[in-house]
């Protein structure tokens, strides 16, 4: 198994970027696509495809390519897709598509953590089940990994300061970090009959932003104060999709827990962990310095 070629596909990204990083710790031998930012991939091993991910033409020839029998797929509503439900839809099916025909034995997919259980408002989730459905549908061996919220989306924390921490939300939400998603990814990967078919909720960590606050306090010996980024109504108004799928966090889902998710990474991210291993704050100062 170790030593086996994995794709990950949009490499550069924060999952991609998480994902390629758990999966050479694991022992694989990583190639990841980019567009252009060969550089960051080389510096931390990976073997770098350029290669837009969106685009099938690409994906055939960066399989063809690197002969990777595994694939680590994502898509991205916002921006590659340009918050178009049609184009992500098929950007995911184009990676479906391309895997398939270069038969591929085990293609990973990130969704969302109870993608089904949104109202229709959050078309970046929505989107997420056609995808996994057309995977179910397609014949391709596959897993399916769905993490919740990230912790390292640097936009939610707008940006990560010293002292101050600002979020959409003060109220109790399911987090994870990506690396979990990666070393989620080794685990299947590695385990890939236990592993068929089947999805595994990322979920690490559970708390309120005065519990984040407090974590970043202990990680940076700095006391740290938290507030809305934005006032609820005009996170309504202006952020409909995500407003609508905070409402979802808010009133408890989603469903699974981390104790779950611990069974398979005992060792999964918290809050306080999660700040170790980023270790730096948005303007590039030591976390803890
Ligand atoms: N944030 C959360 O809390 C959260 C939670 C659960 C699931 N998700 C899901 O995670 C996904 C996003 O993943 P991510 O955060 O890892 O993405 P990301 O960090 O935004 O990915 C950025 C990468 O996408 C590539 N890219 C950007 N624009 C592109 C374009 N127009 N065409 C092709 N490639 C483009 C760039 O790679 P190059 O420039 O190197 O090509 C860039 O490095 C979404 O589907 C979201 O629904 C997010």
């Amino acid at each position: 198994m170790a030593g086996e070629k994995v794709l990950v596909l949009n490499a550069t990204g924060k999952v991609g970027r998480n994902t390629c990083r758990a999966l050479k710790e694991a022992g694989f031998e990583v190639f990841g696509t980019t567009r252009s930012n060969t550089s960051e991939l080389t510096k931390m091993g990976v073997h770098p495809v350029t290669c837009n991910y969106t685009d099938r033409t690409d994906l055939d020839r960066a399989l063809a390519e690197t002969g990777a029998k595994k694939v680590f797929s994502i898509t991205d509503y916002f921006l590659a897709a340009k918050s178009k439900p049609e184009v992500e839809i098929q950007h995911g099916k184009n990676a479906i598509d391309a895997a398939k025909a270069a038969k591929v034995d085990h293609f990973i997919f990130v969704s969302v953590v109870d993608a089904e259980c949104f109202n229709e408002h959050v078309k970046h989730i929505k989107t997420k089940i056609i995808i996994e459905d057309y995977l179910r549908q397609s014949g391709l061996p596959f897993s399916i990994l769905r993490p919740t919220a990230f912790f390292d989306d640097p936009k939610n924390w707008n940006p990560l300061k010293k002292g101050a921490l600002k979020f959409l939300s003060t109220k109790t939400i399911k987090y994870c970090a990506t690396y979990d998603i990666g070393r989620a990814a080794a685990v299947m990967f590695k385990n890939r009959d236990t592993w068929l078919s089947r999805s595994l909720d990322v979920i690490a960590w559970e708390g309120d932003l005065s519990q984040v606050a407090k974590a970043l306090e202990k990680v940076g010996g700095v006391p740290v104060t938290f507030k809305l980024a934005m006032p609820i109504f005009l996170r309504r108004l202006f952020l409909k999709d995500l407003h609508n799928m905070f409402l979802y966090f808010e009133a408890g889902g989603p469903k699974g827990s981390p104790a779950e998710f611990r069974k398979v990474i005992p060792e999964a991210l918290s809050a306080e962990d999660w700040f170790r291993f980023h270790g730096f704050y948005s303007n590039g100062e030591k976390i803890g310095a």
